[in-house]
């Protein structure tokens, strides 16, 4: 901020009567300065002779502020002297000392006599901003909301804030933090009937202060009522759910069923009491319905009340809870597991051969466990029941002996074949070697004999094997 240069101003120095040094000499206490406004710095100087050779200078900090002489007086006797000096407060004034000396310079025919004023210090104050208020717009009757007033750019320093709070025209209790130049008060603020309310805040900071106001709108919101027409109910009945609001304030209120589980129900809100209609099937036991209310205004604010739907039906088995058929490795580790449905929970009985079997068990399974079970639920409202078969894999043993078995007996018998294939073979090409040589000695020919395939069929008592 631009310091303004301090104007001075003249006051005239008054009638000079006798000679007498300075008896008094008085600076004019000062009050708190606000920044960037105009005070006078006022220093007399008392029962002062010949003013002619008097010189009155104020400084600041032992920096000359102003000089005055009153050489142009006329008067001889003890006078009183004013001088006045206006000043802008700046904020590097803060904490500065301001002094008044008078001067009574008599040489060369007299004394030099001087006196000074007690030091005055100069007090600095500057709220530069307006605070800021932080508290909701709306605030339900009786209940507590925070509200903030903070202000920054406090001078000389935040801990030098003062405020006031007011809701509704009663002061609130605080507590004040600062940071930097900031303060910051907060409290509590509440009501116990609806309307509007001021919210005040003002800080003082010296002679300065500044205030904001904020406008709260305290409201009342009943929780609505919700009612179904039976909270337990049989399958297949109506129900019908009713959704209501007492009063509120200020008045007007929307209202909207809604279903936490399942589809949103089909209803606009409106202002009056909303009613849905529904036949309750299995599937909405447990739905839960909640009656919404909102004030028809700009207020955000939401109450809401849950019911839930009971639906009681007989007990329902299906495949995902009891499935009809196990499928299982001799050995292993299994569960058979039965579940229906149905509200009260039914109780499931299953049996295998007349013999109650326990379900949801861990056991190991045992060849003997196939066959087929009895399963039955009931509850209250009827009964269901359905029959699971249990097969149970396993390995022959006689299938294990005897398989390698046949393998082996299959690779003997092909080595065996093969060795005799090969045997009458490699017979046969010497025998009719032979037999040719003795043909040849008798005189046949060798073809004839090949030919009818006598080698093969009859043996040769000389070269049999
Ligand atoms: C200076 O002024 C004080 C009071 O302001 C006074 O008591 C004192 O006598 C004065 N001194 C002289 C030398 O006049
Ligand atoms: C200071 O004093 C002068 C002369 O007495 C006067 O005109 C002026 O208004 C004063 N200023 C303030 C800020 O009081
Ligand atoms: C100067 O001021 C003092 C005290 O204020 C007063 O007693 C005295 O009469 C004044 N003298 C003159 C000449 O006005
Ligand atoms: C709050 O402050 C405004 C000015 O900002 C004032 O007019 C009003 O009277 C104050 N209200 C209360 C309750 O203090
Ligand atoms: C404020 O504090 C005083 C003293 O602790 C207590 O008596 C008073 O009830 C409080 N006021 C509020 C509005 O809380
Ligand atoms: C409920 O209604 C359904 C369909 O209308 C029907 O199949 C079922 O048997 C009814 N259940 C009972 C318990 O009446």
């Amino acid at each position: 901020m631009a310091q303004p240069v301090p104007v001075l101003l003249w006051a005239c120095c008054a009638l000079t009567a006798l000679a007498g040094a300075p008896e008094r000499v008085v600076l004019e206490p000062l009050p708190e300065l606000e920044l960037g406004r105009a005070y006078n710095l006022t220093c007399r100087v008392l029962n002062v002779a010949p003013v002619t050779h008097l010189t009155v200078t104020l400084r600041r900090g032992g920096r000359t502020l102003h000089t005055e002489t009153c050489q142009r007086r006329t008067g001889t006797g003890p006078d009183n002297i004013t001088v006045t000096q206006e000043i802008i407060p700046r904020r590097r004034d803060h904490g500065q000392e301001i002094t008044c000396h008078a001067a009574l310079d008599l040489t060369p025919h007299g004394p030099h006599f001087e006196n000074s004023s007690s030091a005055v210090e100069l007090k600095v104050y500057d709220l530069p901003e307006k605070p800021q208020l932080q508290t909701s717009l709306y605030i339900e009757v009786g209940t507590r909301a925070t509200a903030r007033c903070g202000v920054a750019g406090v001078f000389p320093a935040a801990g030098e804030a003062r405020f006031t709070l007011s809701f509704g025209g009663e002061s609130l209790n605080f507590t004040v933090t600062t940071s930097g130049d900031t303060a910051t008060a907060q409290g509590e603020v509440w009501s116990p009937s609806p309307g509007r309310r001021q919210l005040n805040c003002t800080v003082s900071v010296g002679p300065v202060s500044r205030s904001a106001g904020q406008s709260v709108l305290v409201y009342s919101l009943p929780e609505p009522i919700l009612e179904l027409t039976e909270s337990r109910t049989l399958v297949n009945s109506s129900v019908t759910v009713t959704c209501r609001s007492p009063e509120a304030d200020p008045p007007g209120v929307l209202l909207q069923i809604r279903d936490t589980k399942g589809d949103p129900v089909p209803s606009a809100p409106t202002q009056h009491p909303v009613q849905f209609q529904l036949t309750a099937g299995e599937e909405d036991d447990g739905r839960e319905f909640t009656c919404e209310a909102r004030p028809d205004s700009d207020i955000p604010a939401v109450k809401r009340t849950s019911a839930r739907l009971t639906v009681l039906y007989g007990p329902r088995m299906d495949d995902s809870g009891c499935p009809r058929e196990w499928i299982w490795e001799e050995g292993t580790e299994q569960t058979f597991s039965c579940l229906a449905r149905g509200n009260p929970a039914p109780a499931v009985e299953c049996t295998k051969d007349g013999v109650s079997v326990s379900i949801g068990v861990q056991q190991q399974v045992r060849r003997e466990d196939a066959g087929t079970y009895h399963c039955k639920a009931a509850n209250a409202h009827g009964s269901a029941s359905r029959d699971v078969t249990v097969q149970v894999e396993y390995l022959n043993i006689l299938l294990l002996v005897l398989l390698p078995l046949a393998v082996a007996v299959a690779l003997t018998g092909l080595g065996v074949g093969g060795y005799r294939y090969y045997c009458s073979t490699r017979i046969r090409k010497y025998r009719l070697k032979q037999q040719q040589a003795k043909l040849a000695e008798q005189g046949k020919p060798a073809e004839q004999m090949s030919l009818n395939g006598a080698a093969q069929n009859t043996p040769d008592p000389e070269h049999s094997v």
